[in-house]
């Protein structure tokens, strides 16, 4: 199974020249505070949807409100080819395309990855059918308010809330299923799903490199293959469990895929990280920061997707704050210094 995606390359930053294309963004950029460098990324996985329906406007809002560096988002194509961001291919587990009736006769079938899967597929629908559903939480145990509240939103939507933050959010965007994908959905000019990803980066000023993966985990992680992706990528985003391995719920030794991707000088970002205690492993004691200082201090990785940014922000903050305004700190300094003075005499 390929289970190191697309996104393993596709690590995004602003570039600092001019966009050709008119941005929507309201704050210009040169105002805006920079993507911060000093410690580990927190990369908000599928916005804040531990606690909002995933991939909607208000996950990704919320993870920028709760310190995110980074938002990480799937992106699929509808019937009539508009980028969109959702996870599954199919629409049944995290909408309410069940309770419309205009759509019952839309159900199918369809081979998907080696594998037949049934339901409402995405590609059967256009952007407009799309627009009238509204996202659900996945999990039963998480908030289940804000169901029914969101639509589904645009790739194009979702880069523009990064880029109307008012400081710099990086966007860590994966195409999802792309053979499936270009199956089913046609473009004009023969253009691939691929195509049309890399189009709309480029139209909003992000640099891009990509390569297609379809490569076993094995054949991603060997010497030779971190060696040669070391030239054009800037880090890798595997699962966790293969990095440290677990077993009865335990973690085992790590291996040395960090240290291997070092010496390579590749950064590693693990997924994904749940404050839940269904998802936390027992040698952190139903404690999450545990399971942060860990990855962080143990592992020593360079950043986390987290369904929890806030959680993760607040970590960090404990830990490793973010540098004190420069003037307030010296001016803290000076006073201190007045105040000693003033006692030694
Ligand atoms: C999917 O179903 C079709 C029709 O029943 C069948 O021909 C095909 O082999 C199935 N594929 C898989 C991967 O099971
Ligand atoms: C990936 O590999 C599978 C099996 O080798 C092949 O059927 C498929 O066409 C490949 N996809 C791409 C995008 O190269």
């Amino acid at each position: 199974m390929s289970l190191i995606p697309l996104f393993m390359l596709l690590q995004l930053h602003l570039v600092c020249a001019r966009p050709l294309f008119p941005l929507p963004s309201k704050t210009s950029n040169e105002e805006k505070k920079t993507l911060q460098t000093f410690r580990p990324y927190n990369i908000a996985h599928r916005g804040s949807n531990g606690e909002i329906p995933e991939e909607t406007s208000a996950a990704y809002l919320r993870a920028i409100e709760e310190g995110a560096d980074f938002i990480e988002s799937d992106i699929l194509a509808t019937k009539d080819g508009a980028l969109i961001c959702f996870h599954d291919v199919t629409l049944d587990d995290t909408t309410d395309i069940a309770k419309h009736k205009e759509f019952a006769d839309r159900r199918r079938t369809y081979e998907v990855e080696w594998f037949n899967v049934t339901g409402w597929f995405v590609v059967d629908f256009t952007l407009a059918e799309l627009k009238t559903l509204k996202v659900k939480q996945r999990y039963p145990f998480r908030d289940q308010q804000y169901n029914g509240m969101y639509s589904i939103i645009t790739f194009e939507e979702f880069i523009s809330i990064a880029l109307d933050a008012g400081r710099t959010v990086g966007i860590y965007p994966e195409i999802k299923d792309p053979v499936f994908i270009n199956k089913h959905v046609k473009w004009a000019g023969g253009k691939k799903f691929e195509d049309k990803f890399v189009d709309t980066l480029l139209k909003y000023g992000y640099k891009v490199r990509t390569q297609d993966t379809n490569q076993s985990y094995w054949e991603i992680t060997s010497d030779d293959y971190l060696a040669y992706i070391s030239n054009y990528v800037v880090g890798l985003g595997p699962w966790k469990d293969t990095i440290v391995p677990v077993a009865r719920n335990y973690l085992m030794s790590p291996s040395d895929l960090v240290a291997r991707a070092h010496a390579h000088n590749l950064q590693v970002h693990p997924y994904t990280y749940r404050n839940e205690n269904q998802f936390l492993h027992f040698n952190f004691h139903a404690d999450p920061y545990a399971e942060y200082d860990f990855w962080l201090n143990t592992v020593g990785v360079d950043g986390l997707f987290t369904d929890f940014a806030g959680t993760l922000h607040r970590y960090q903050e404990l830990t490793s704050p973010h540098p004190k305004d420069e003037t307030a700190n010296s001016l803290l300094v000076k006073i201190v210094e007045m105040i000693t003075a003033y006692e030694g005499h």
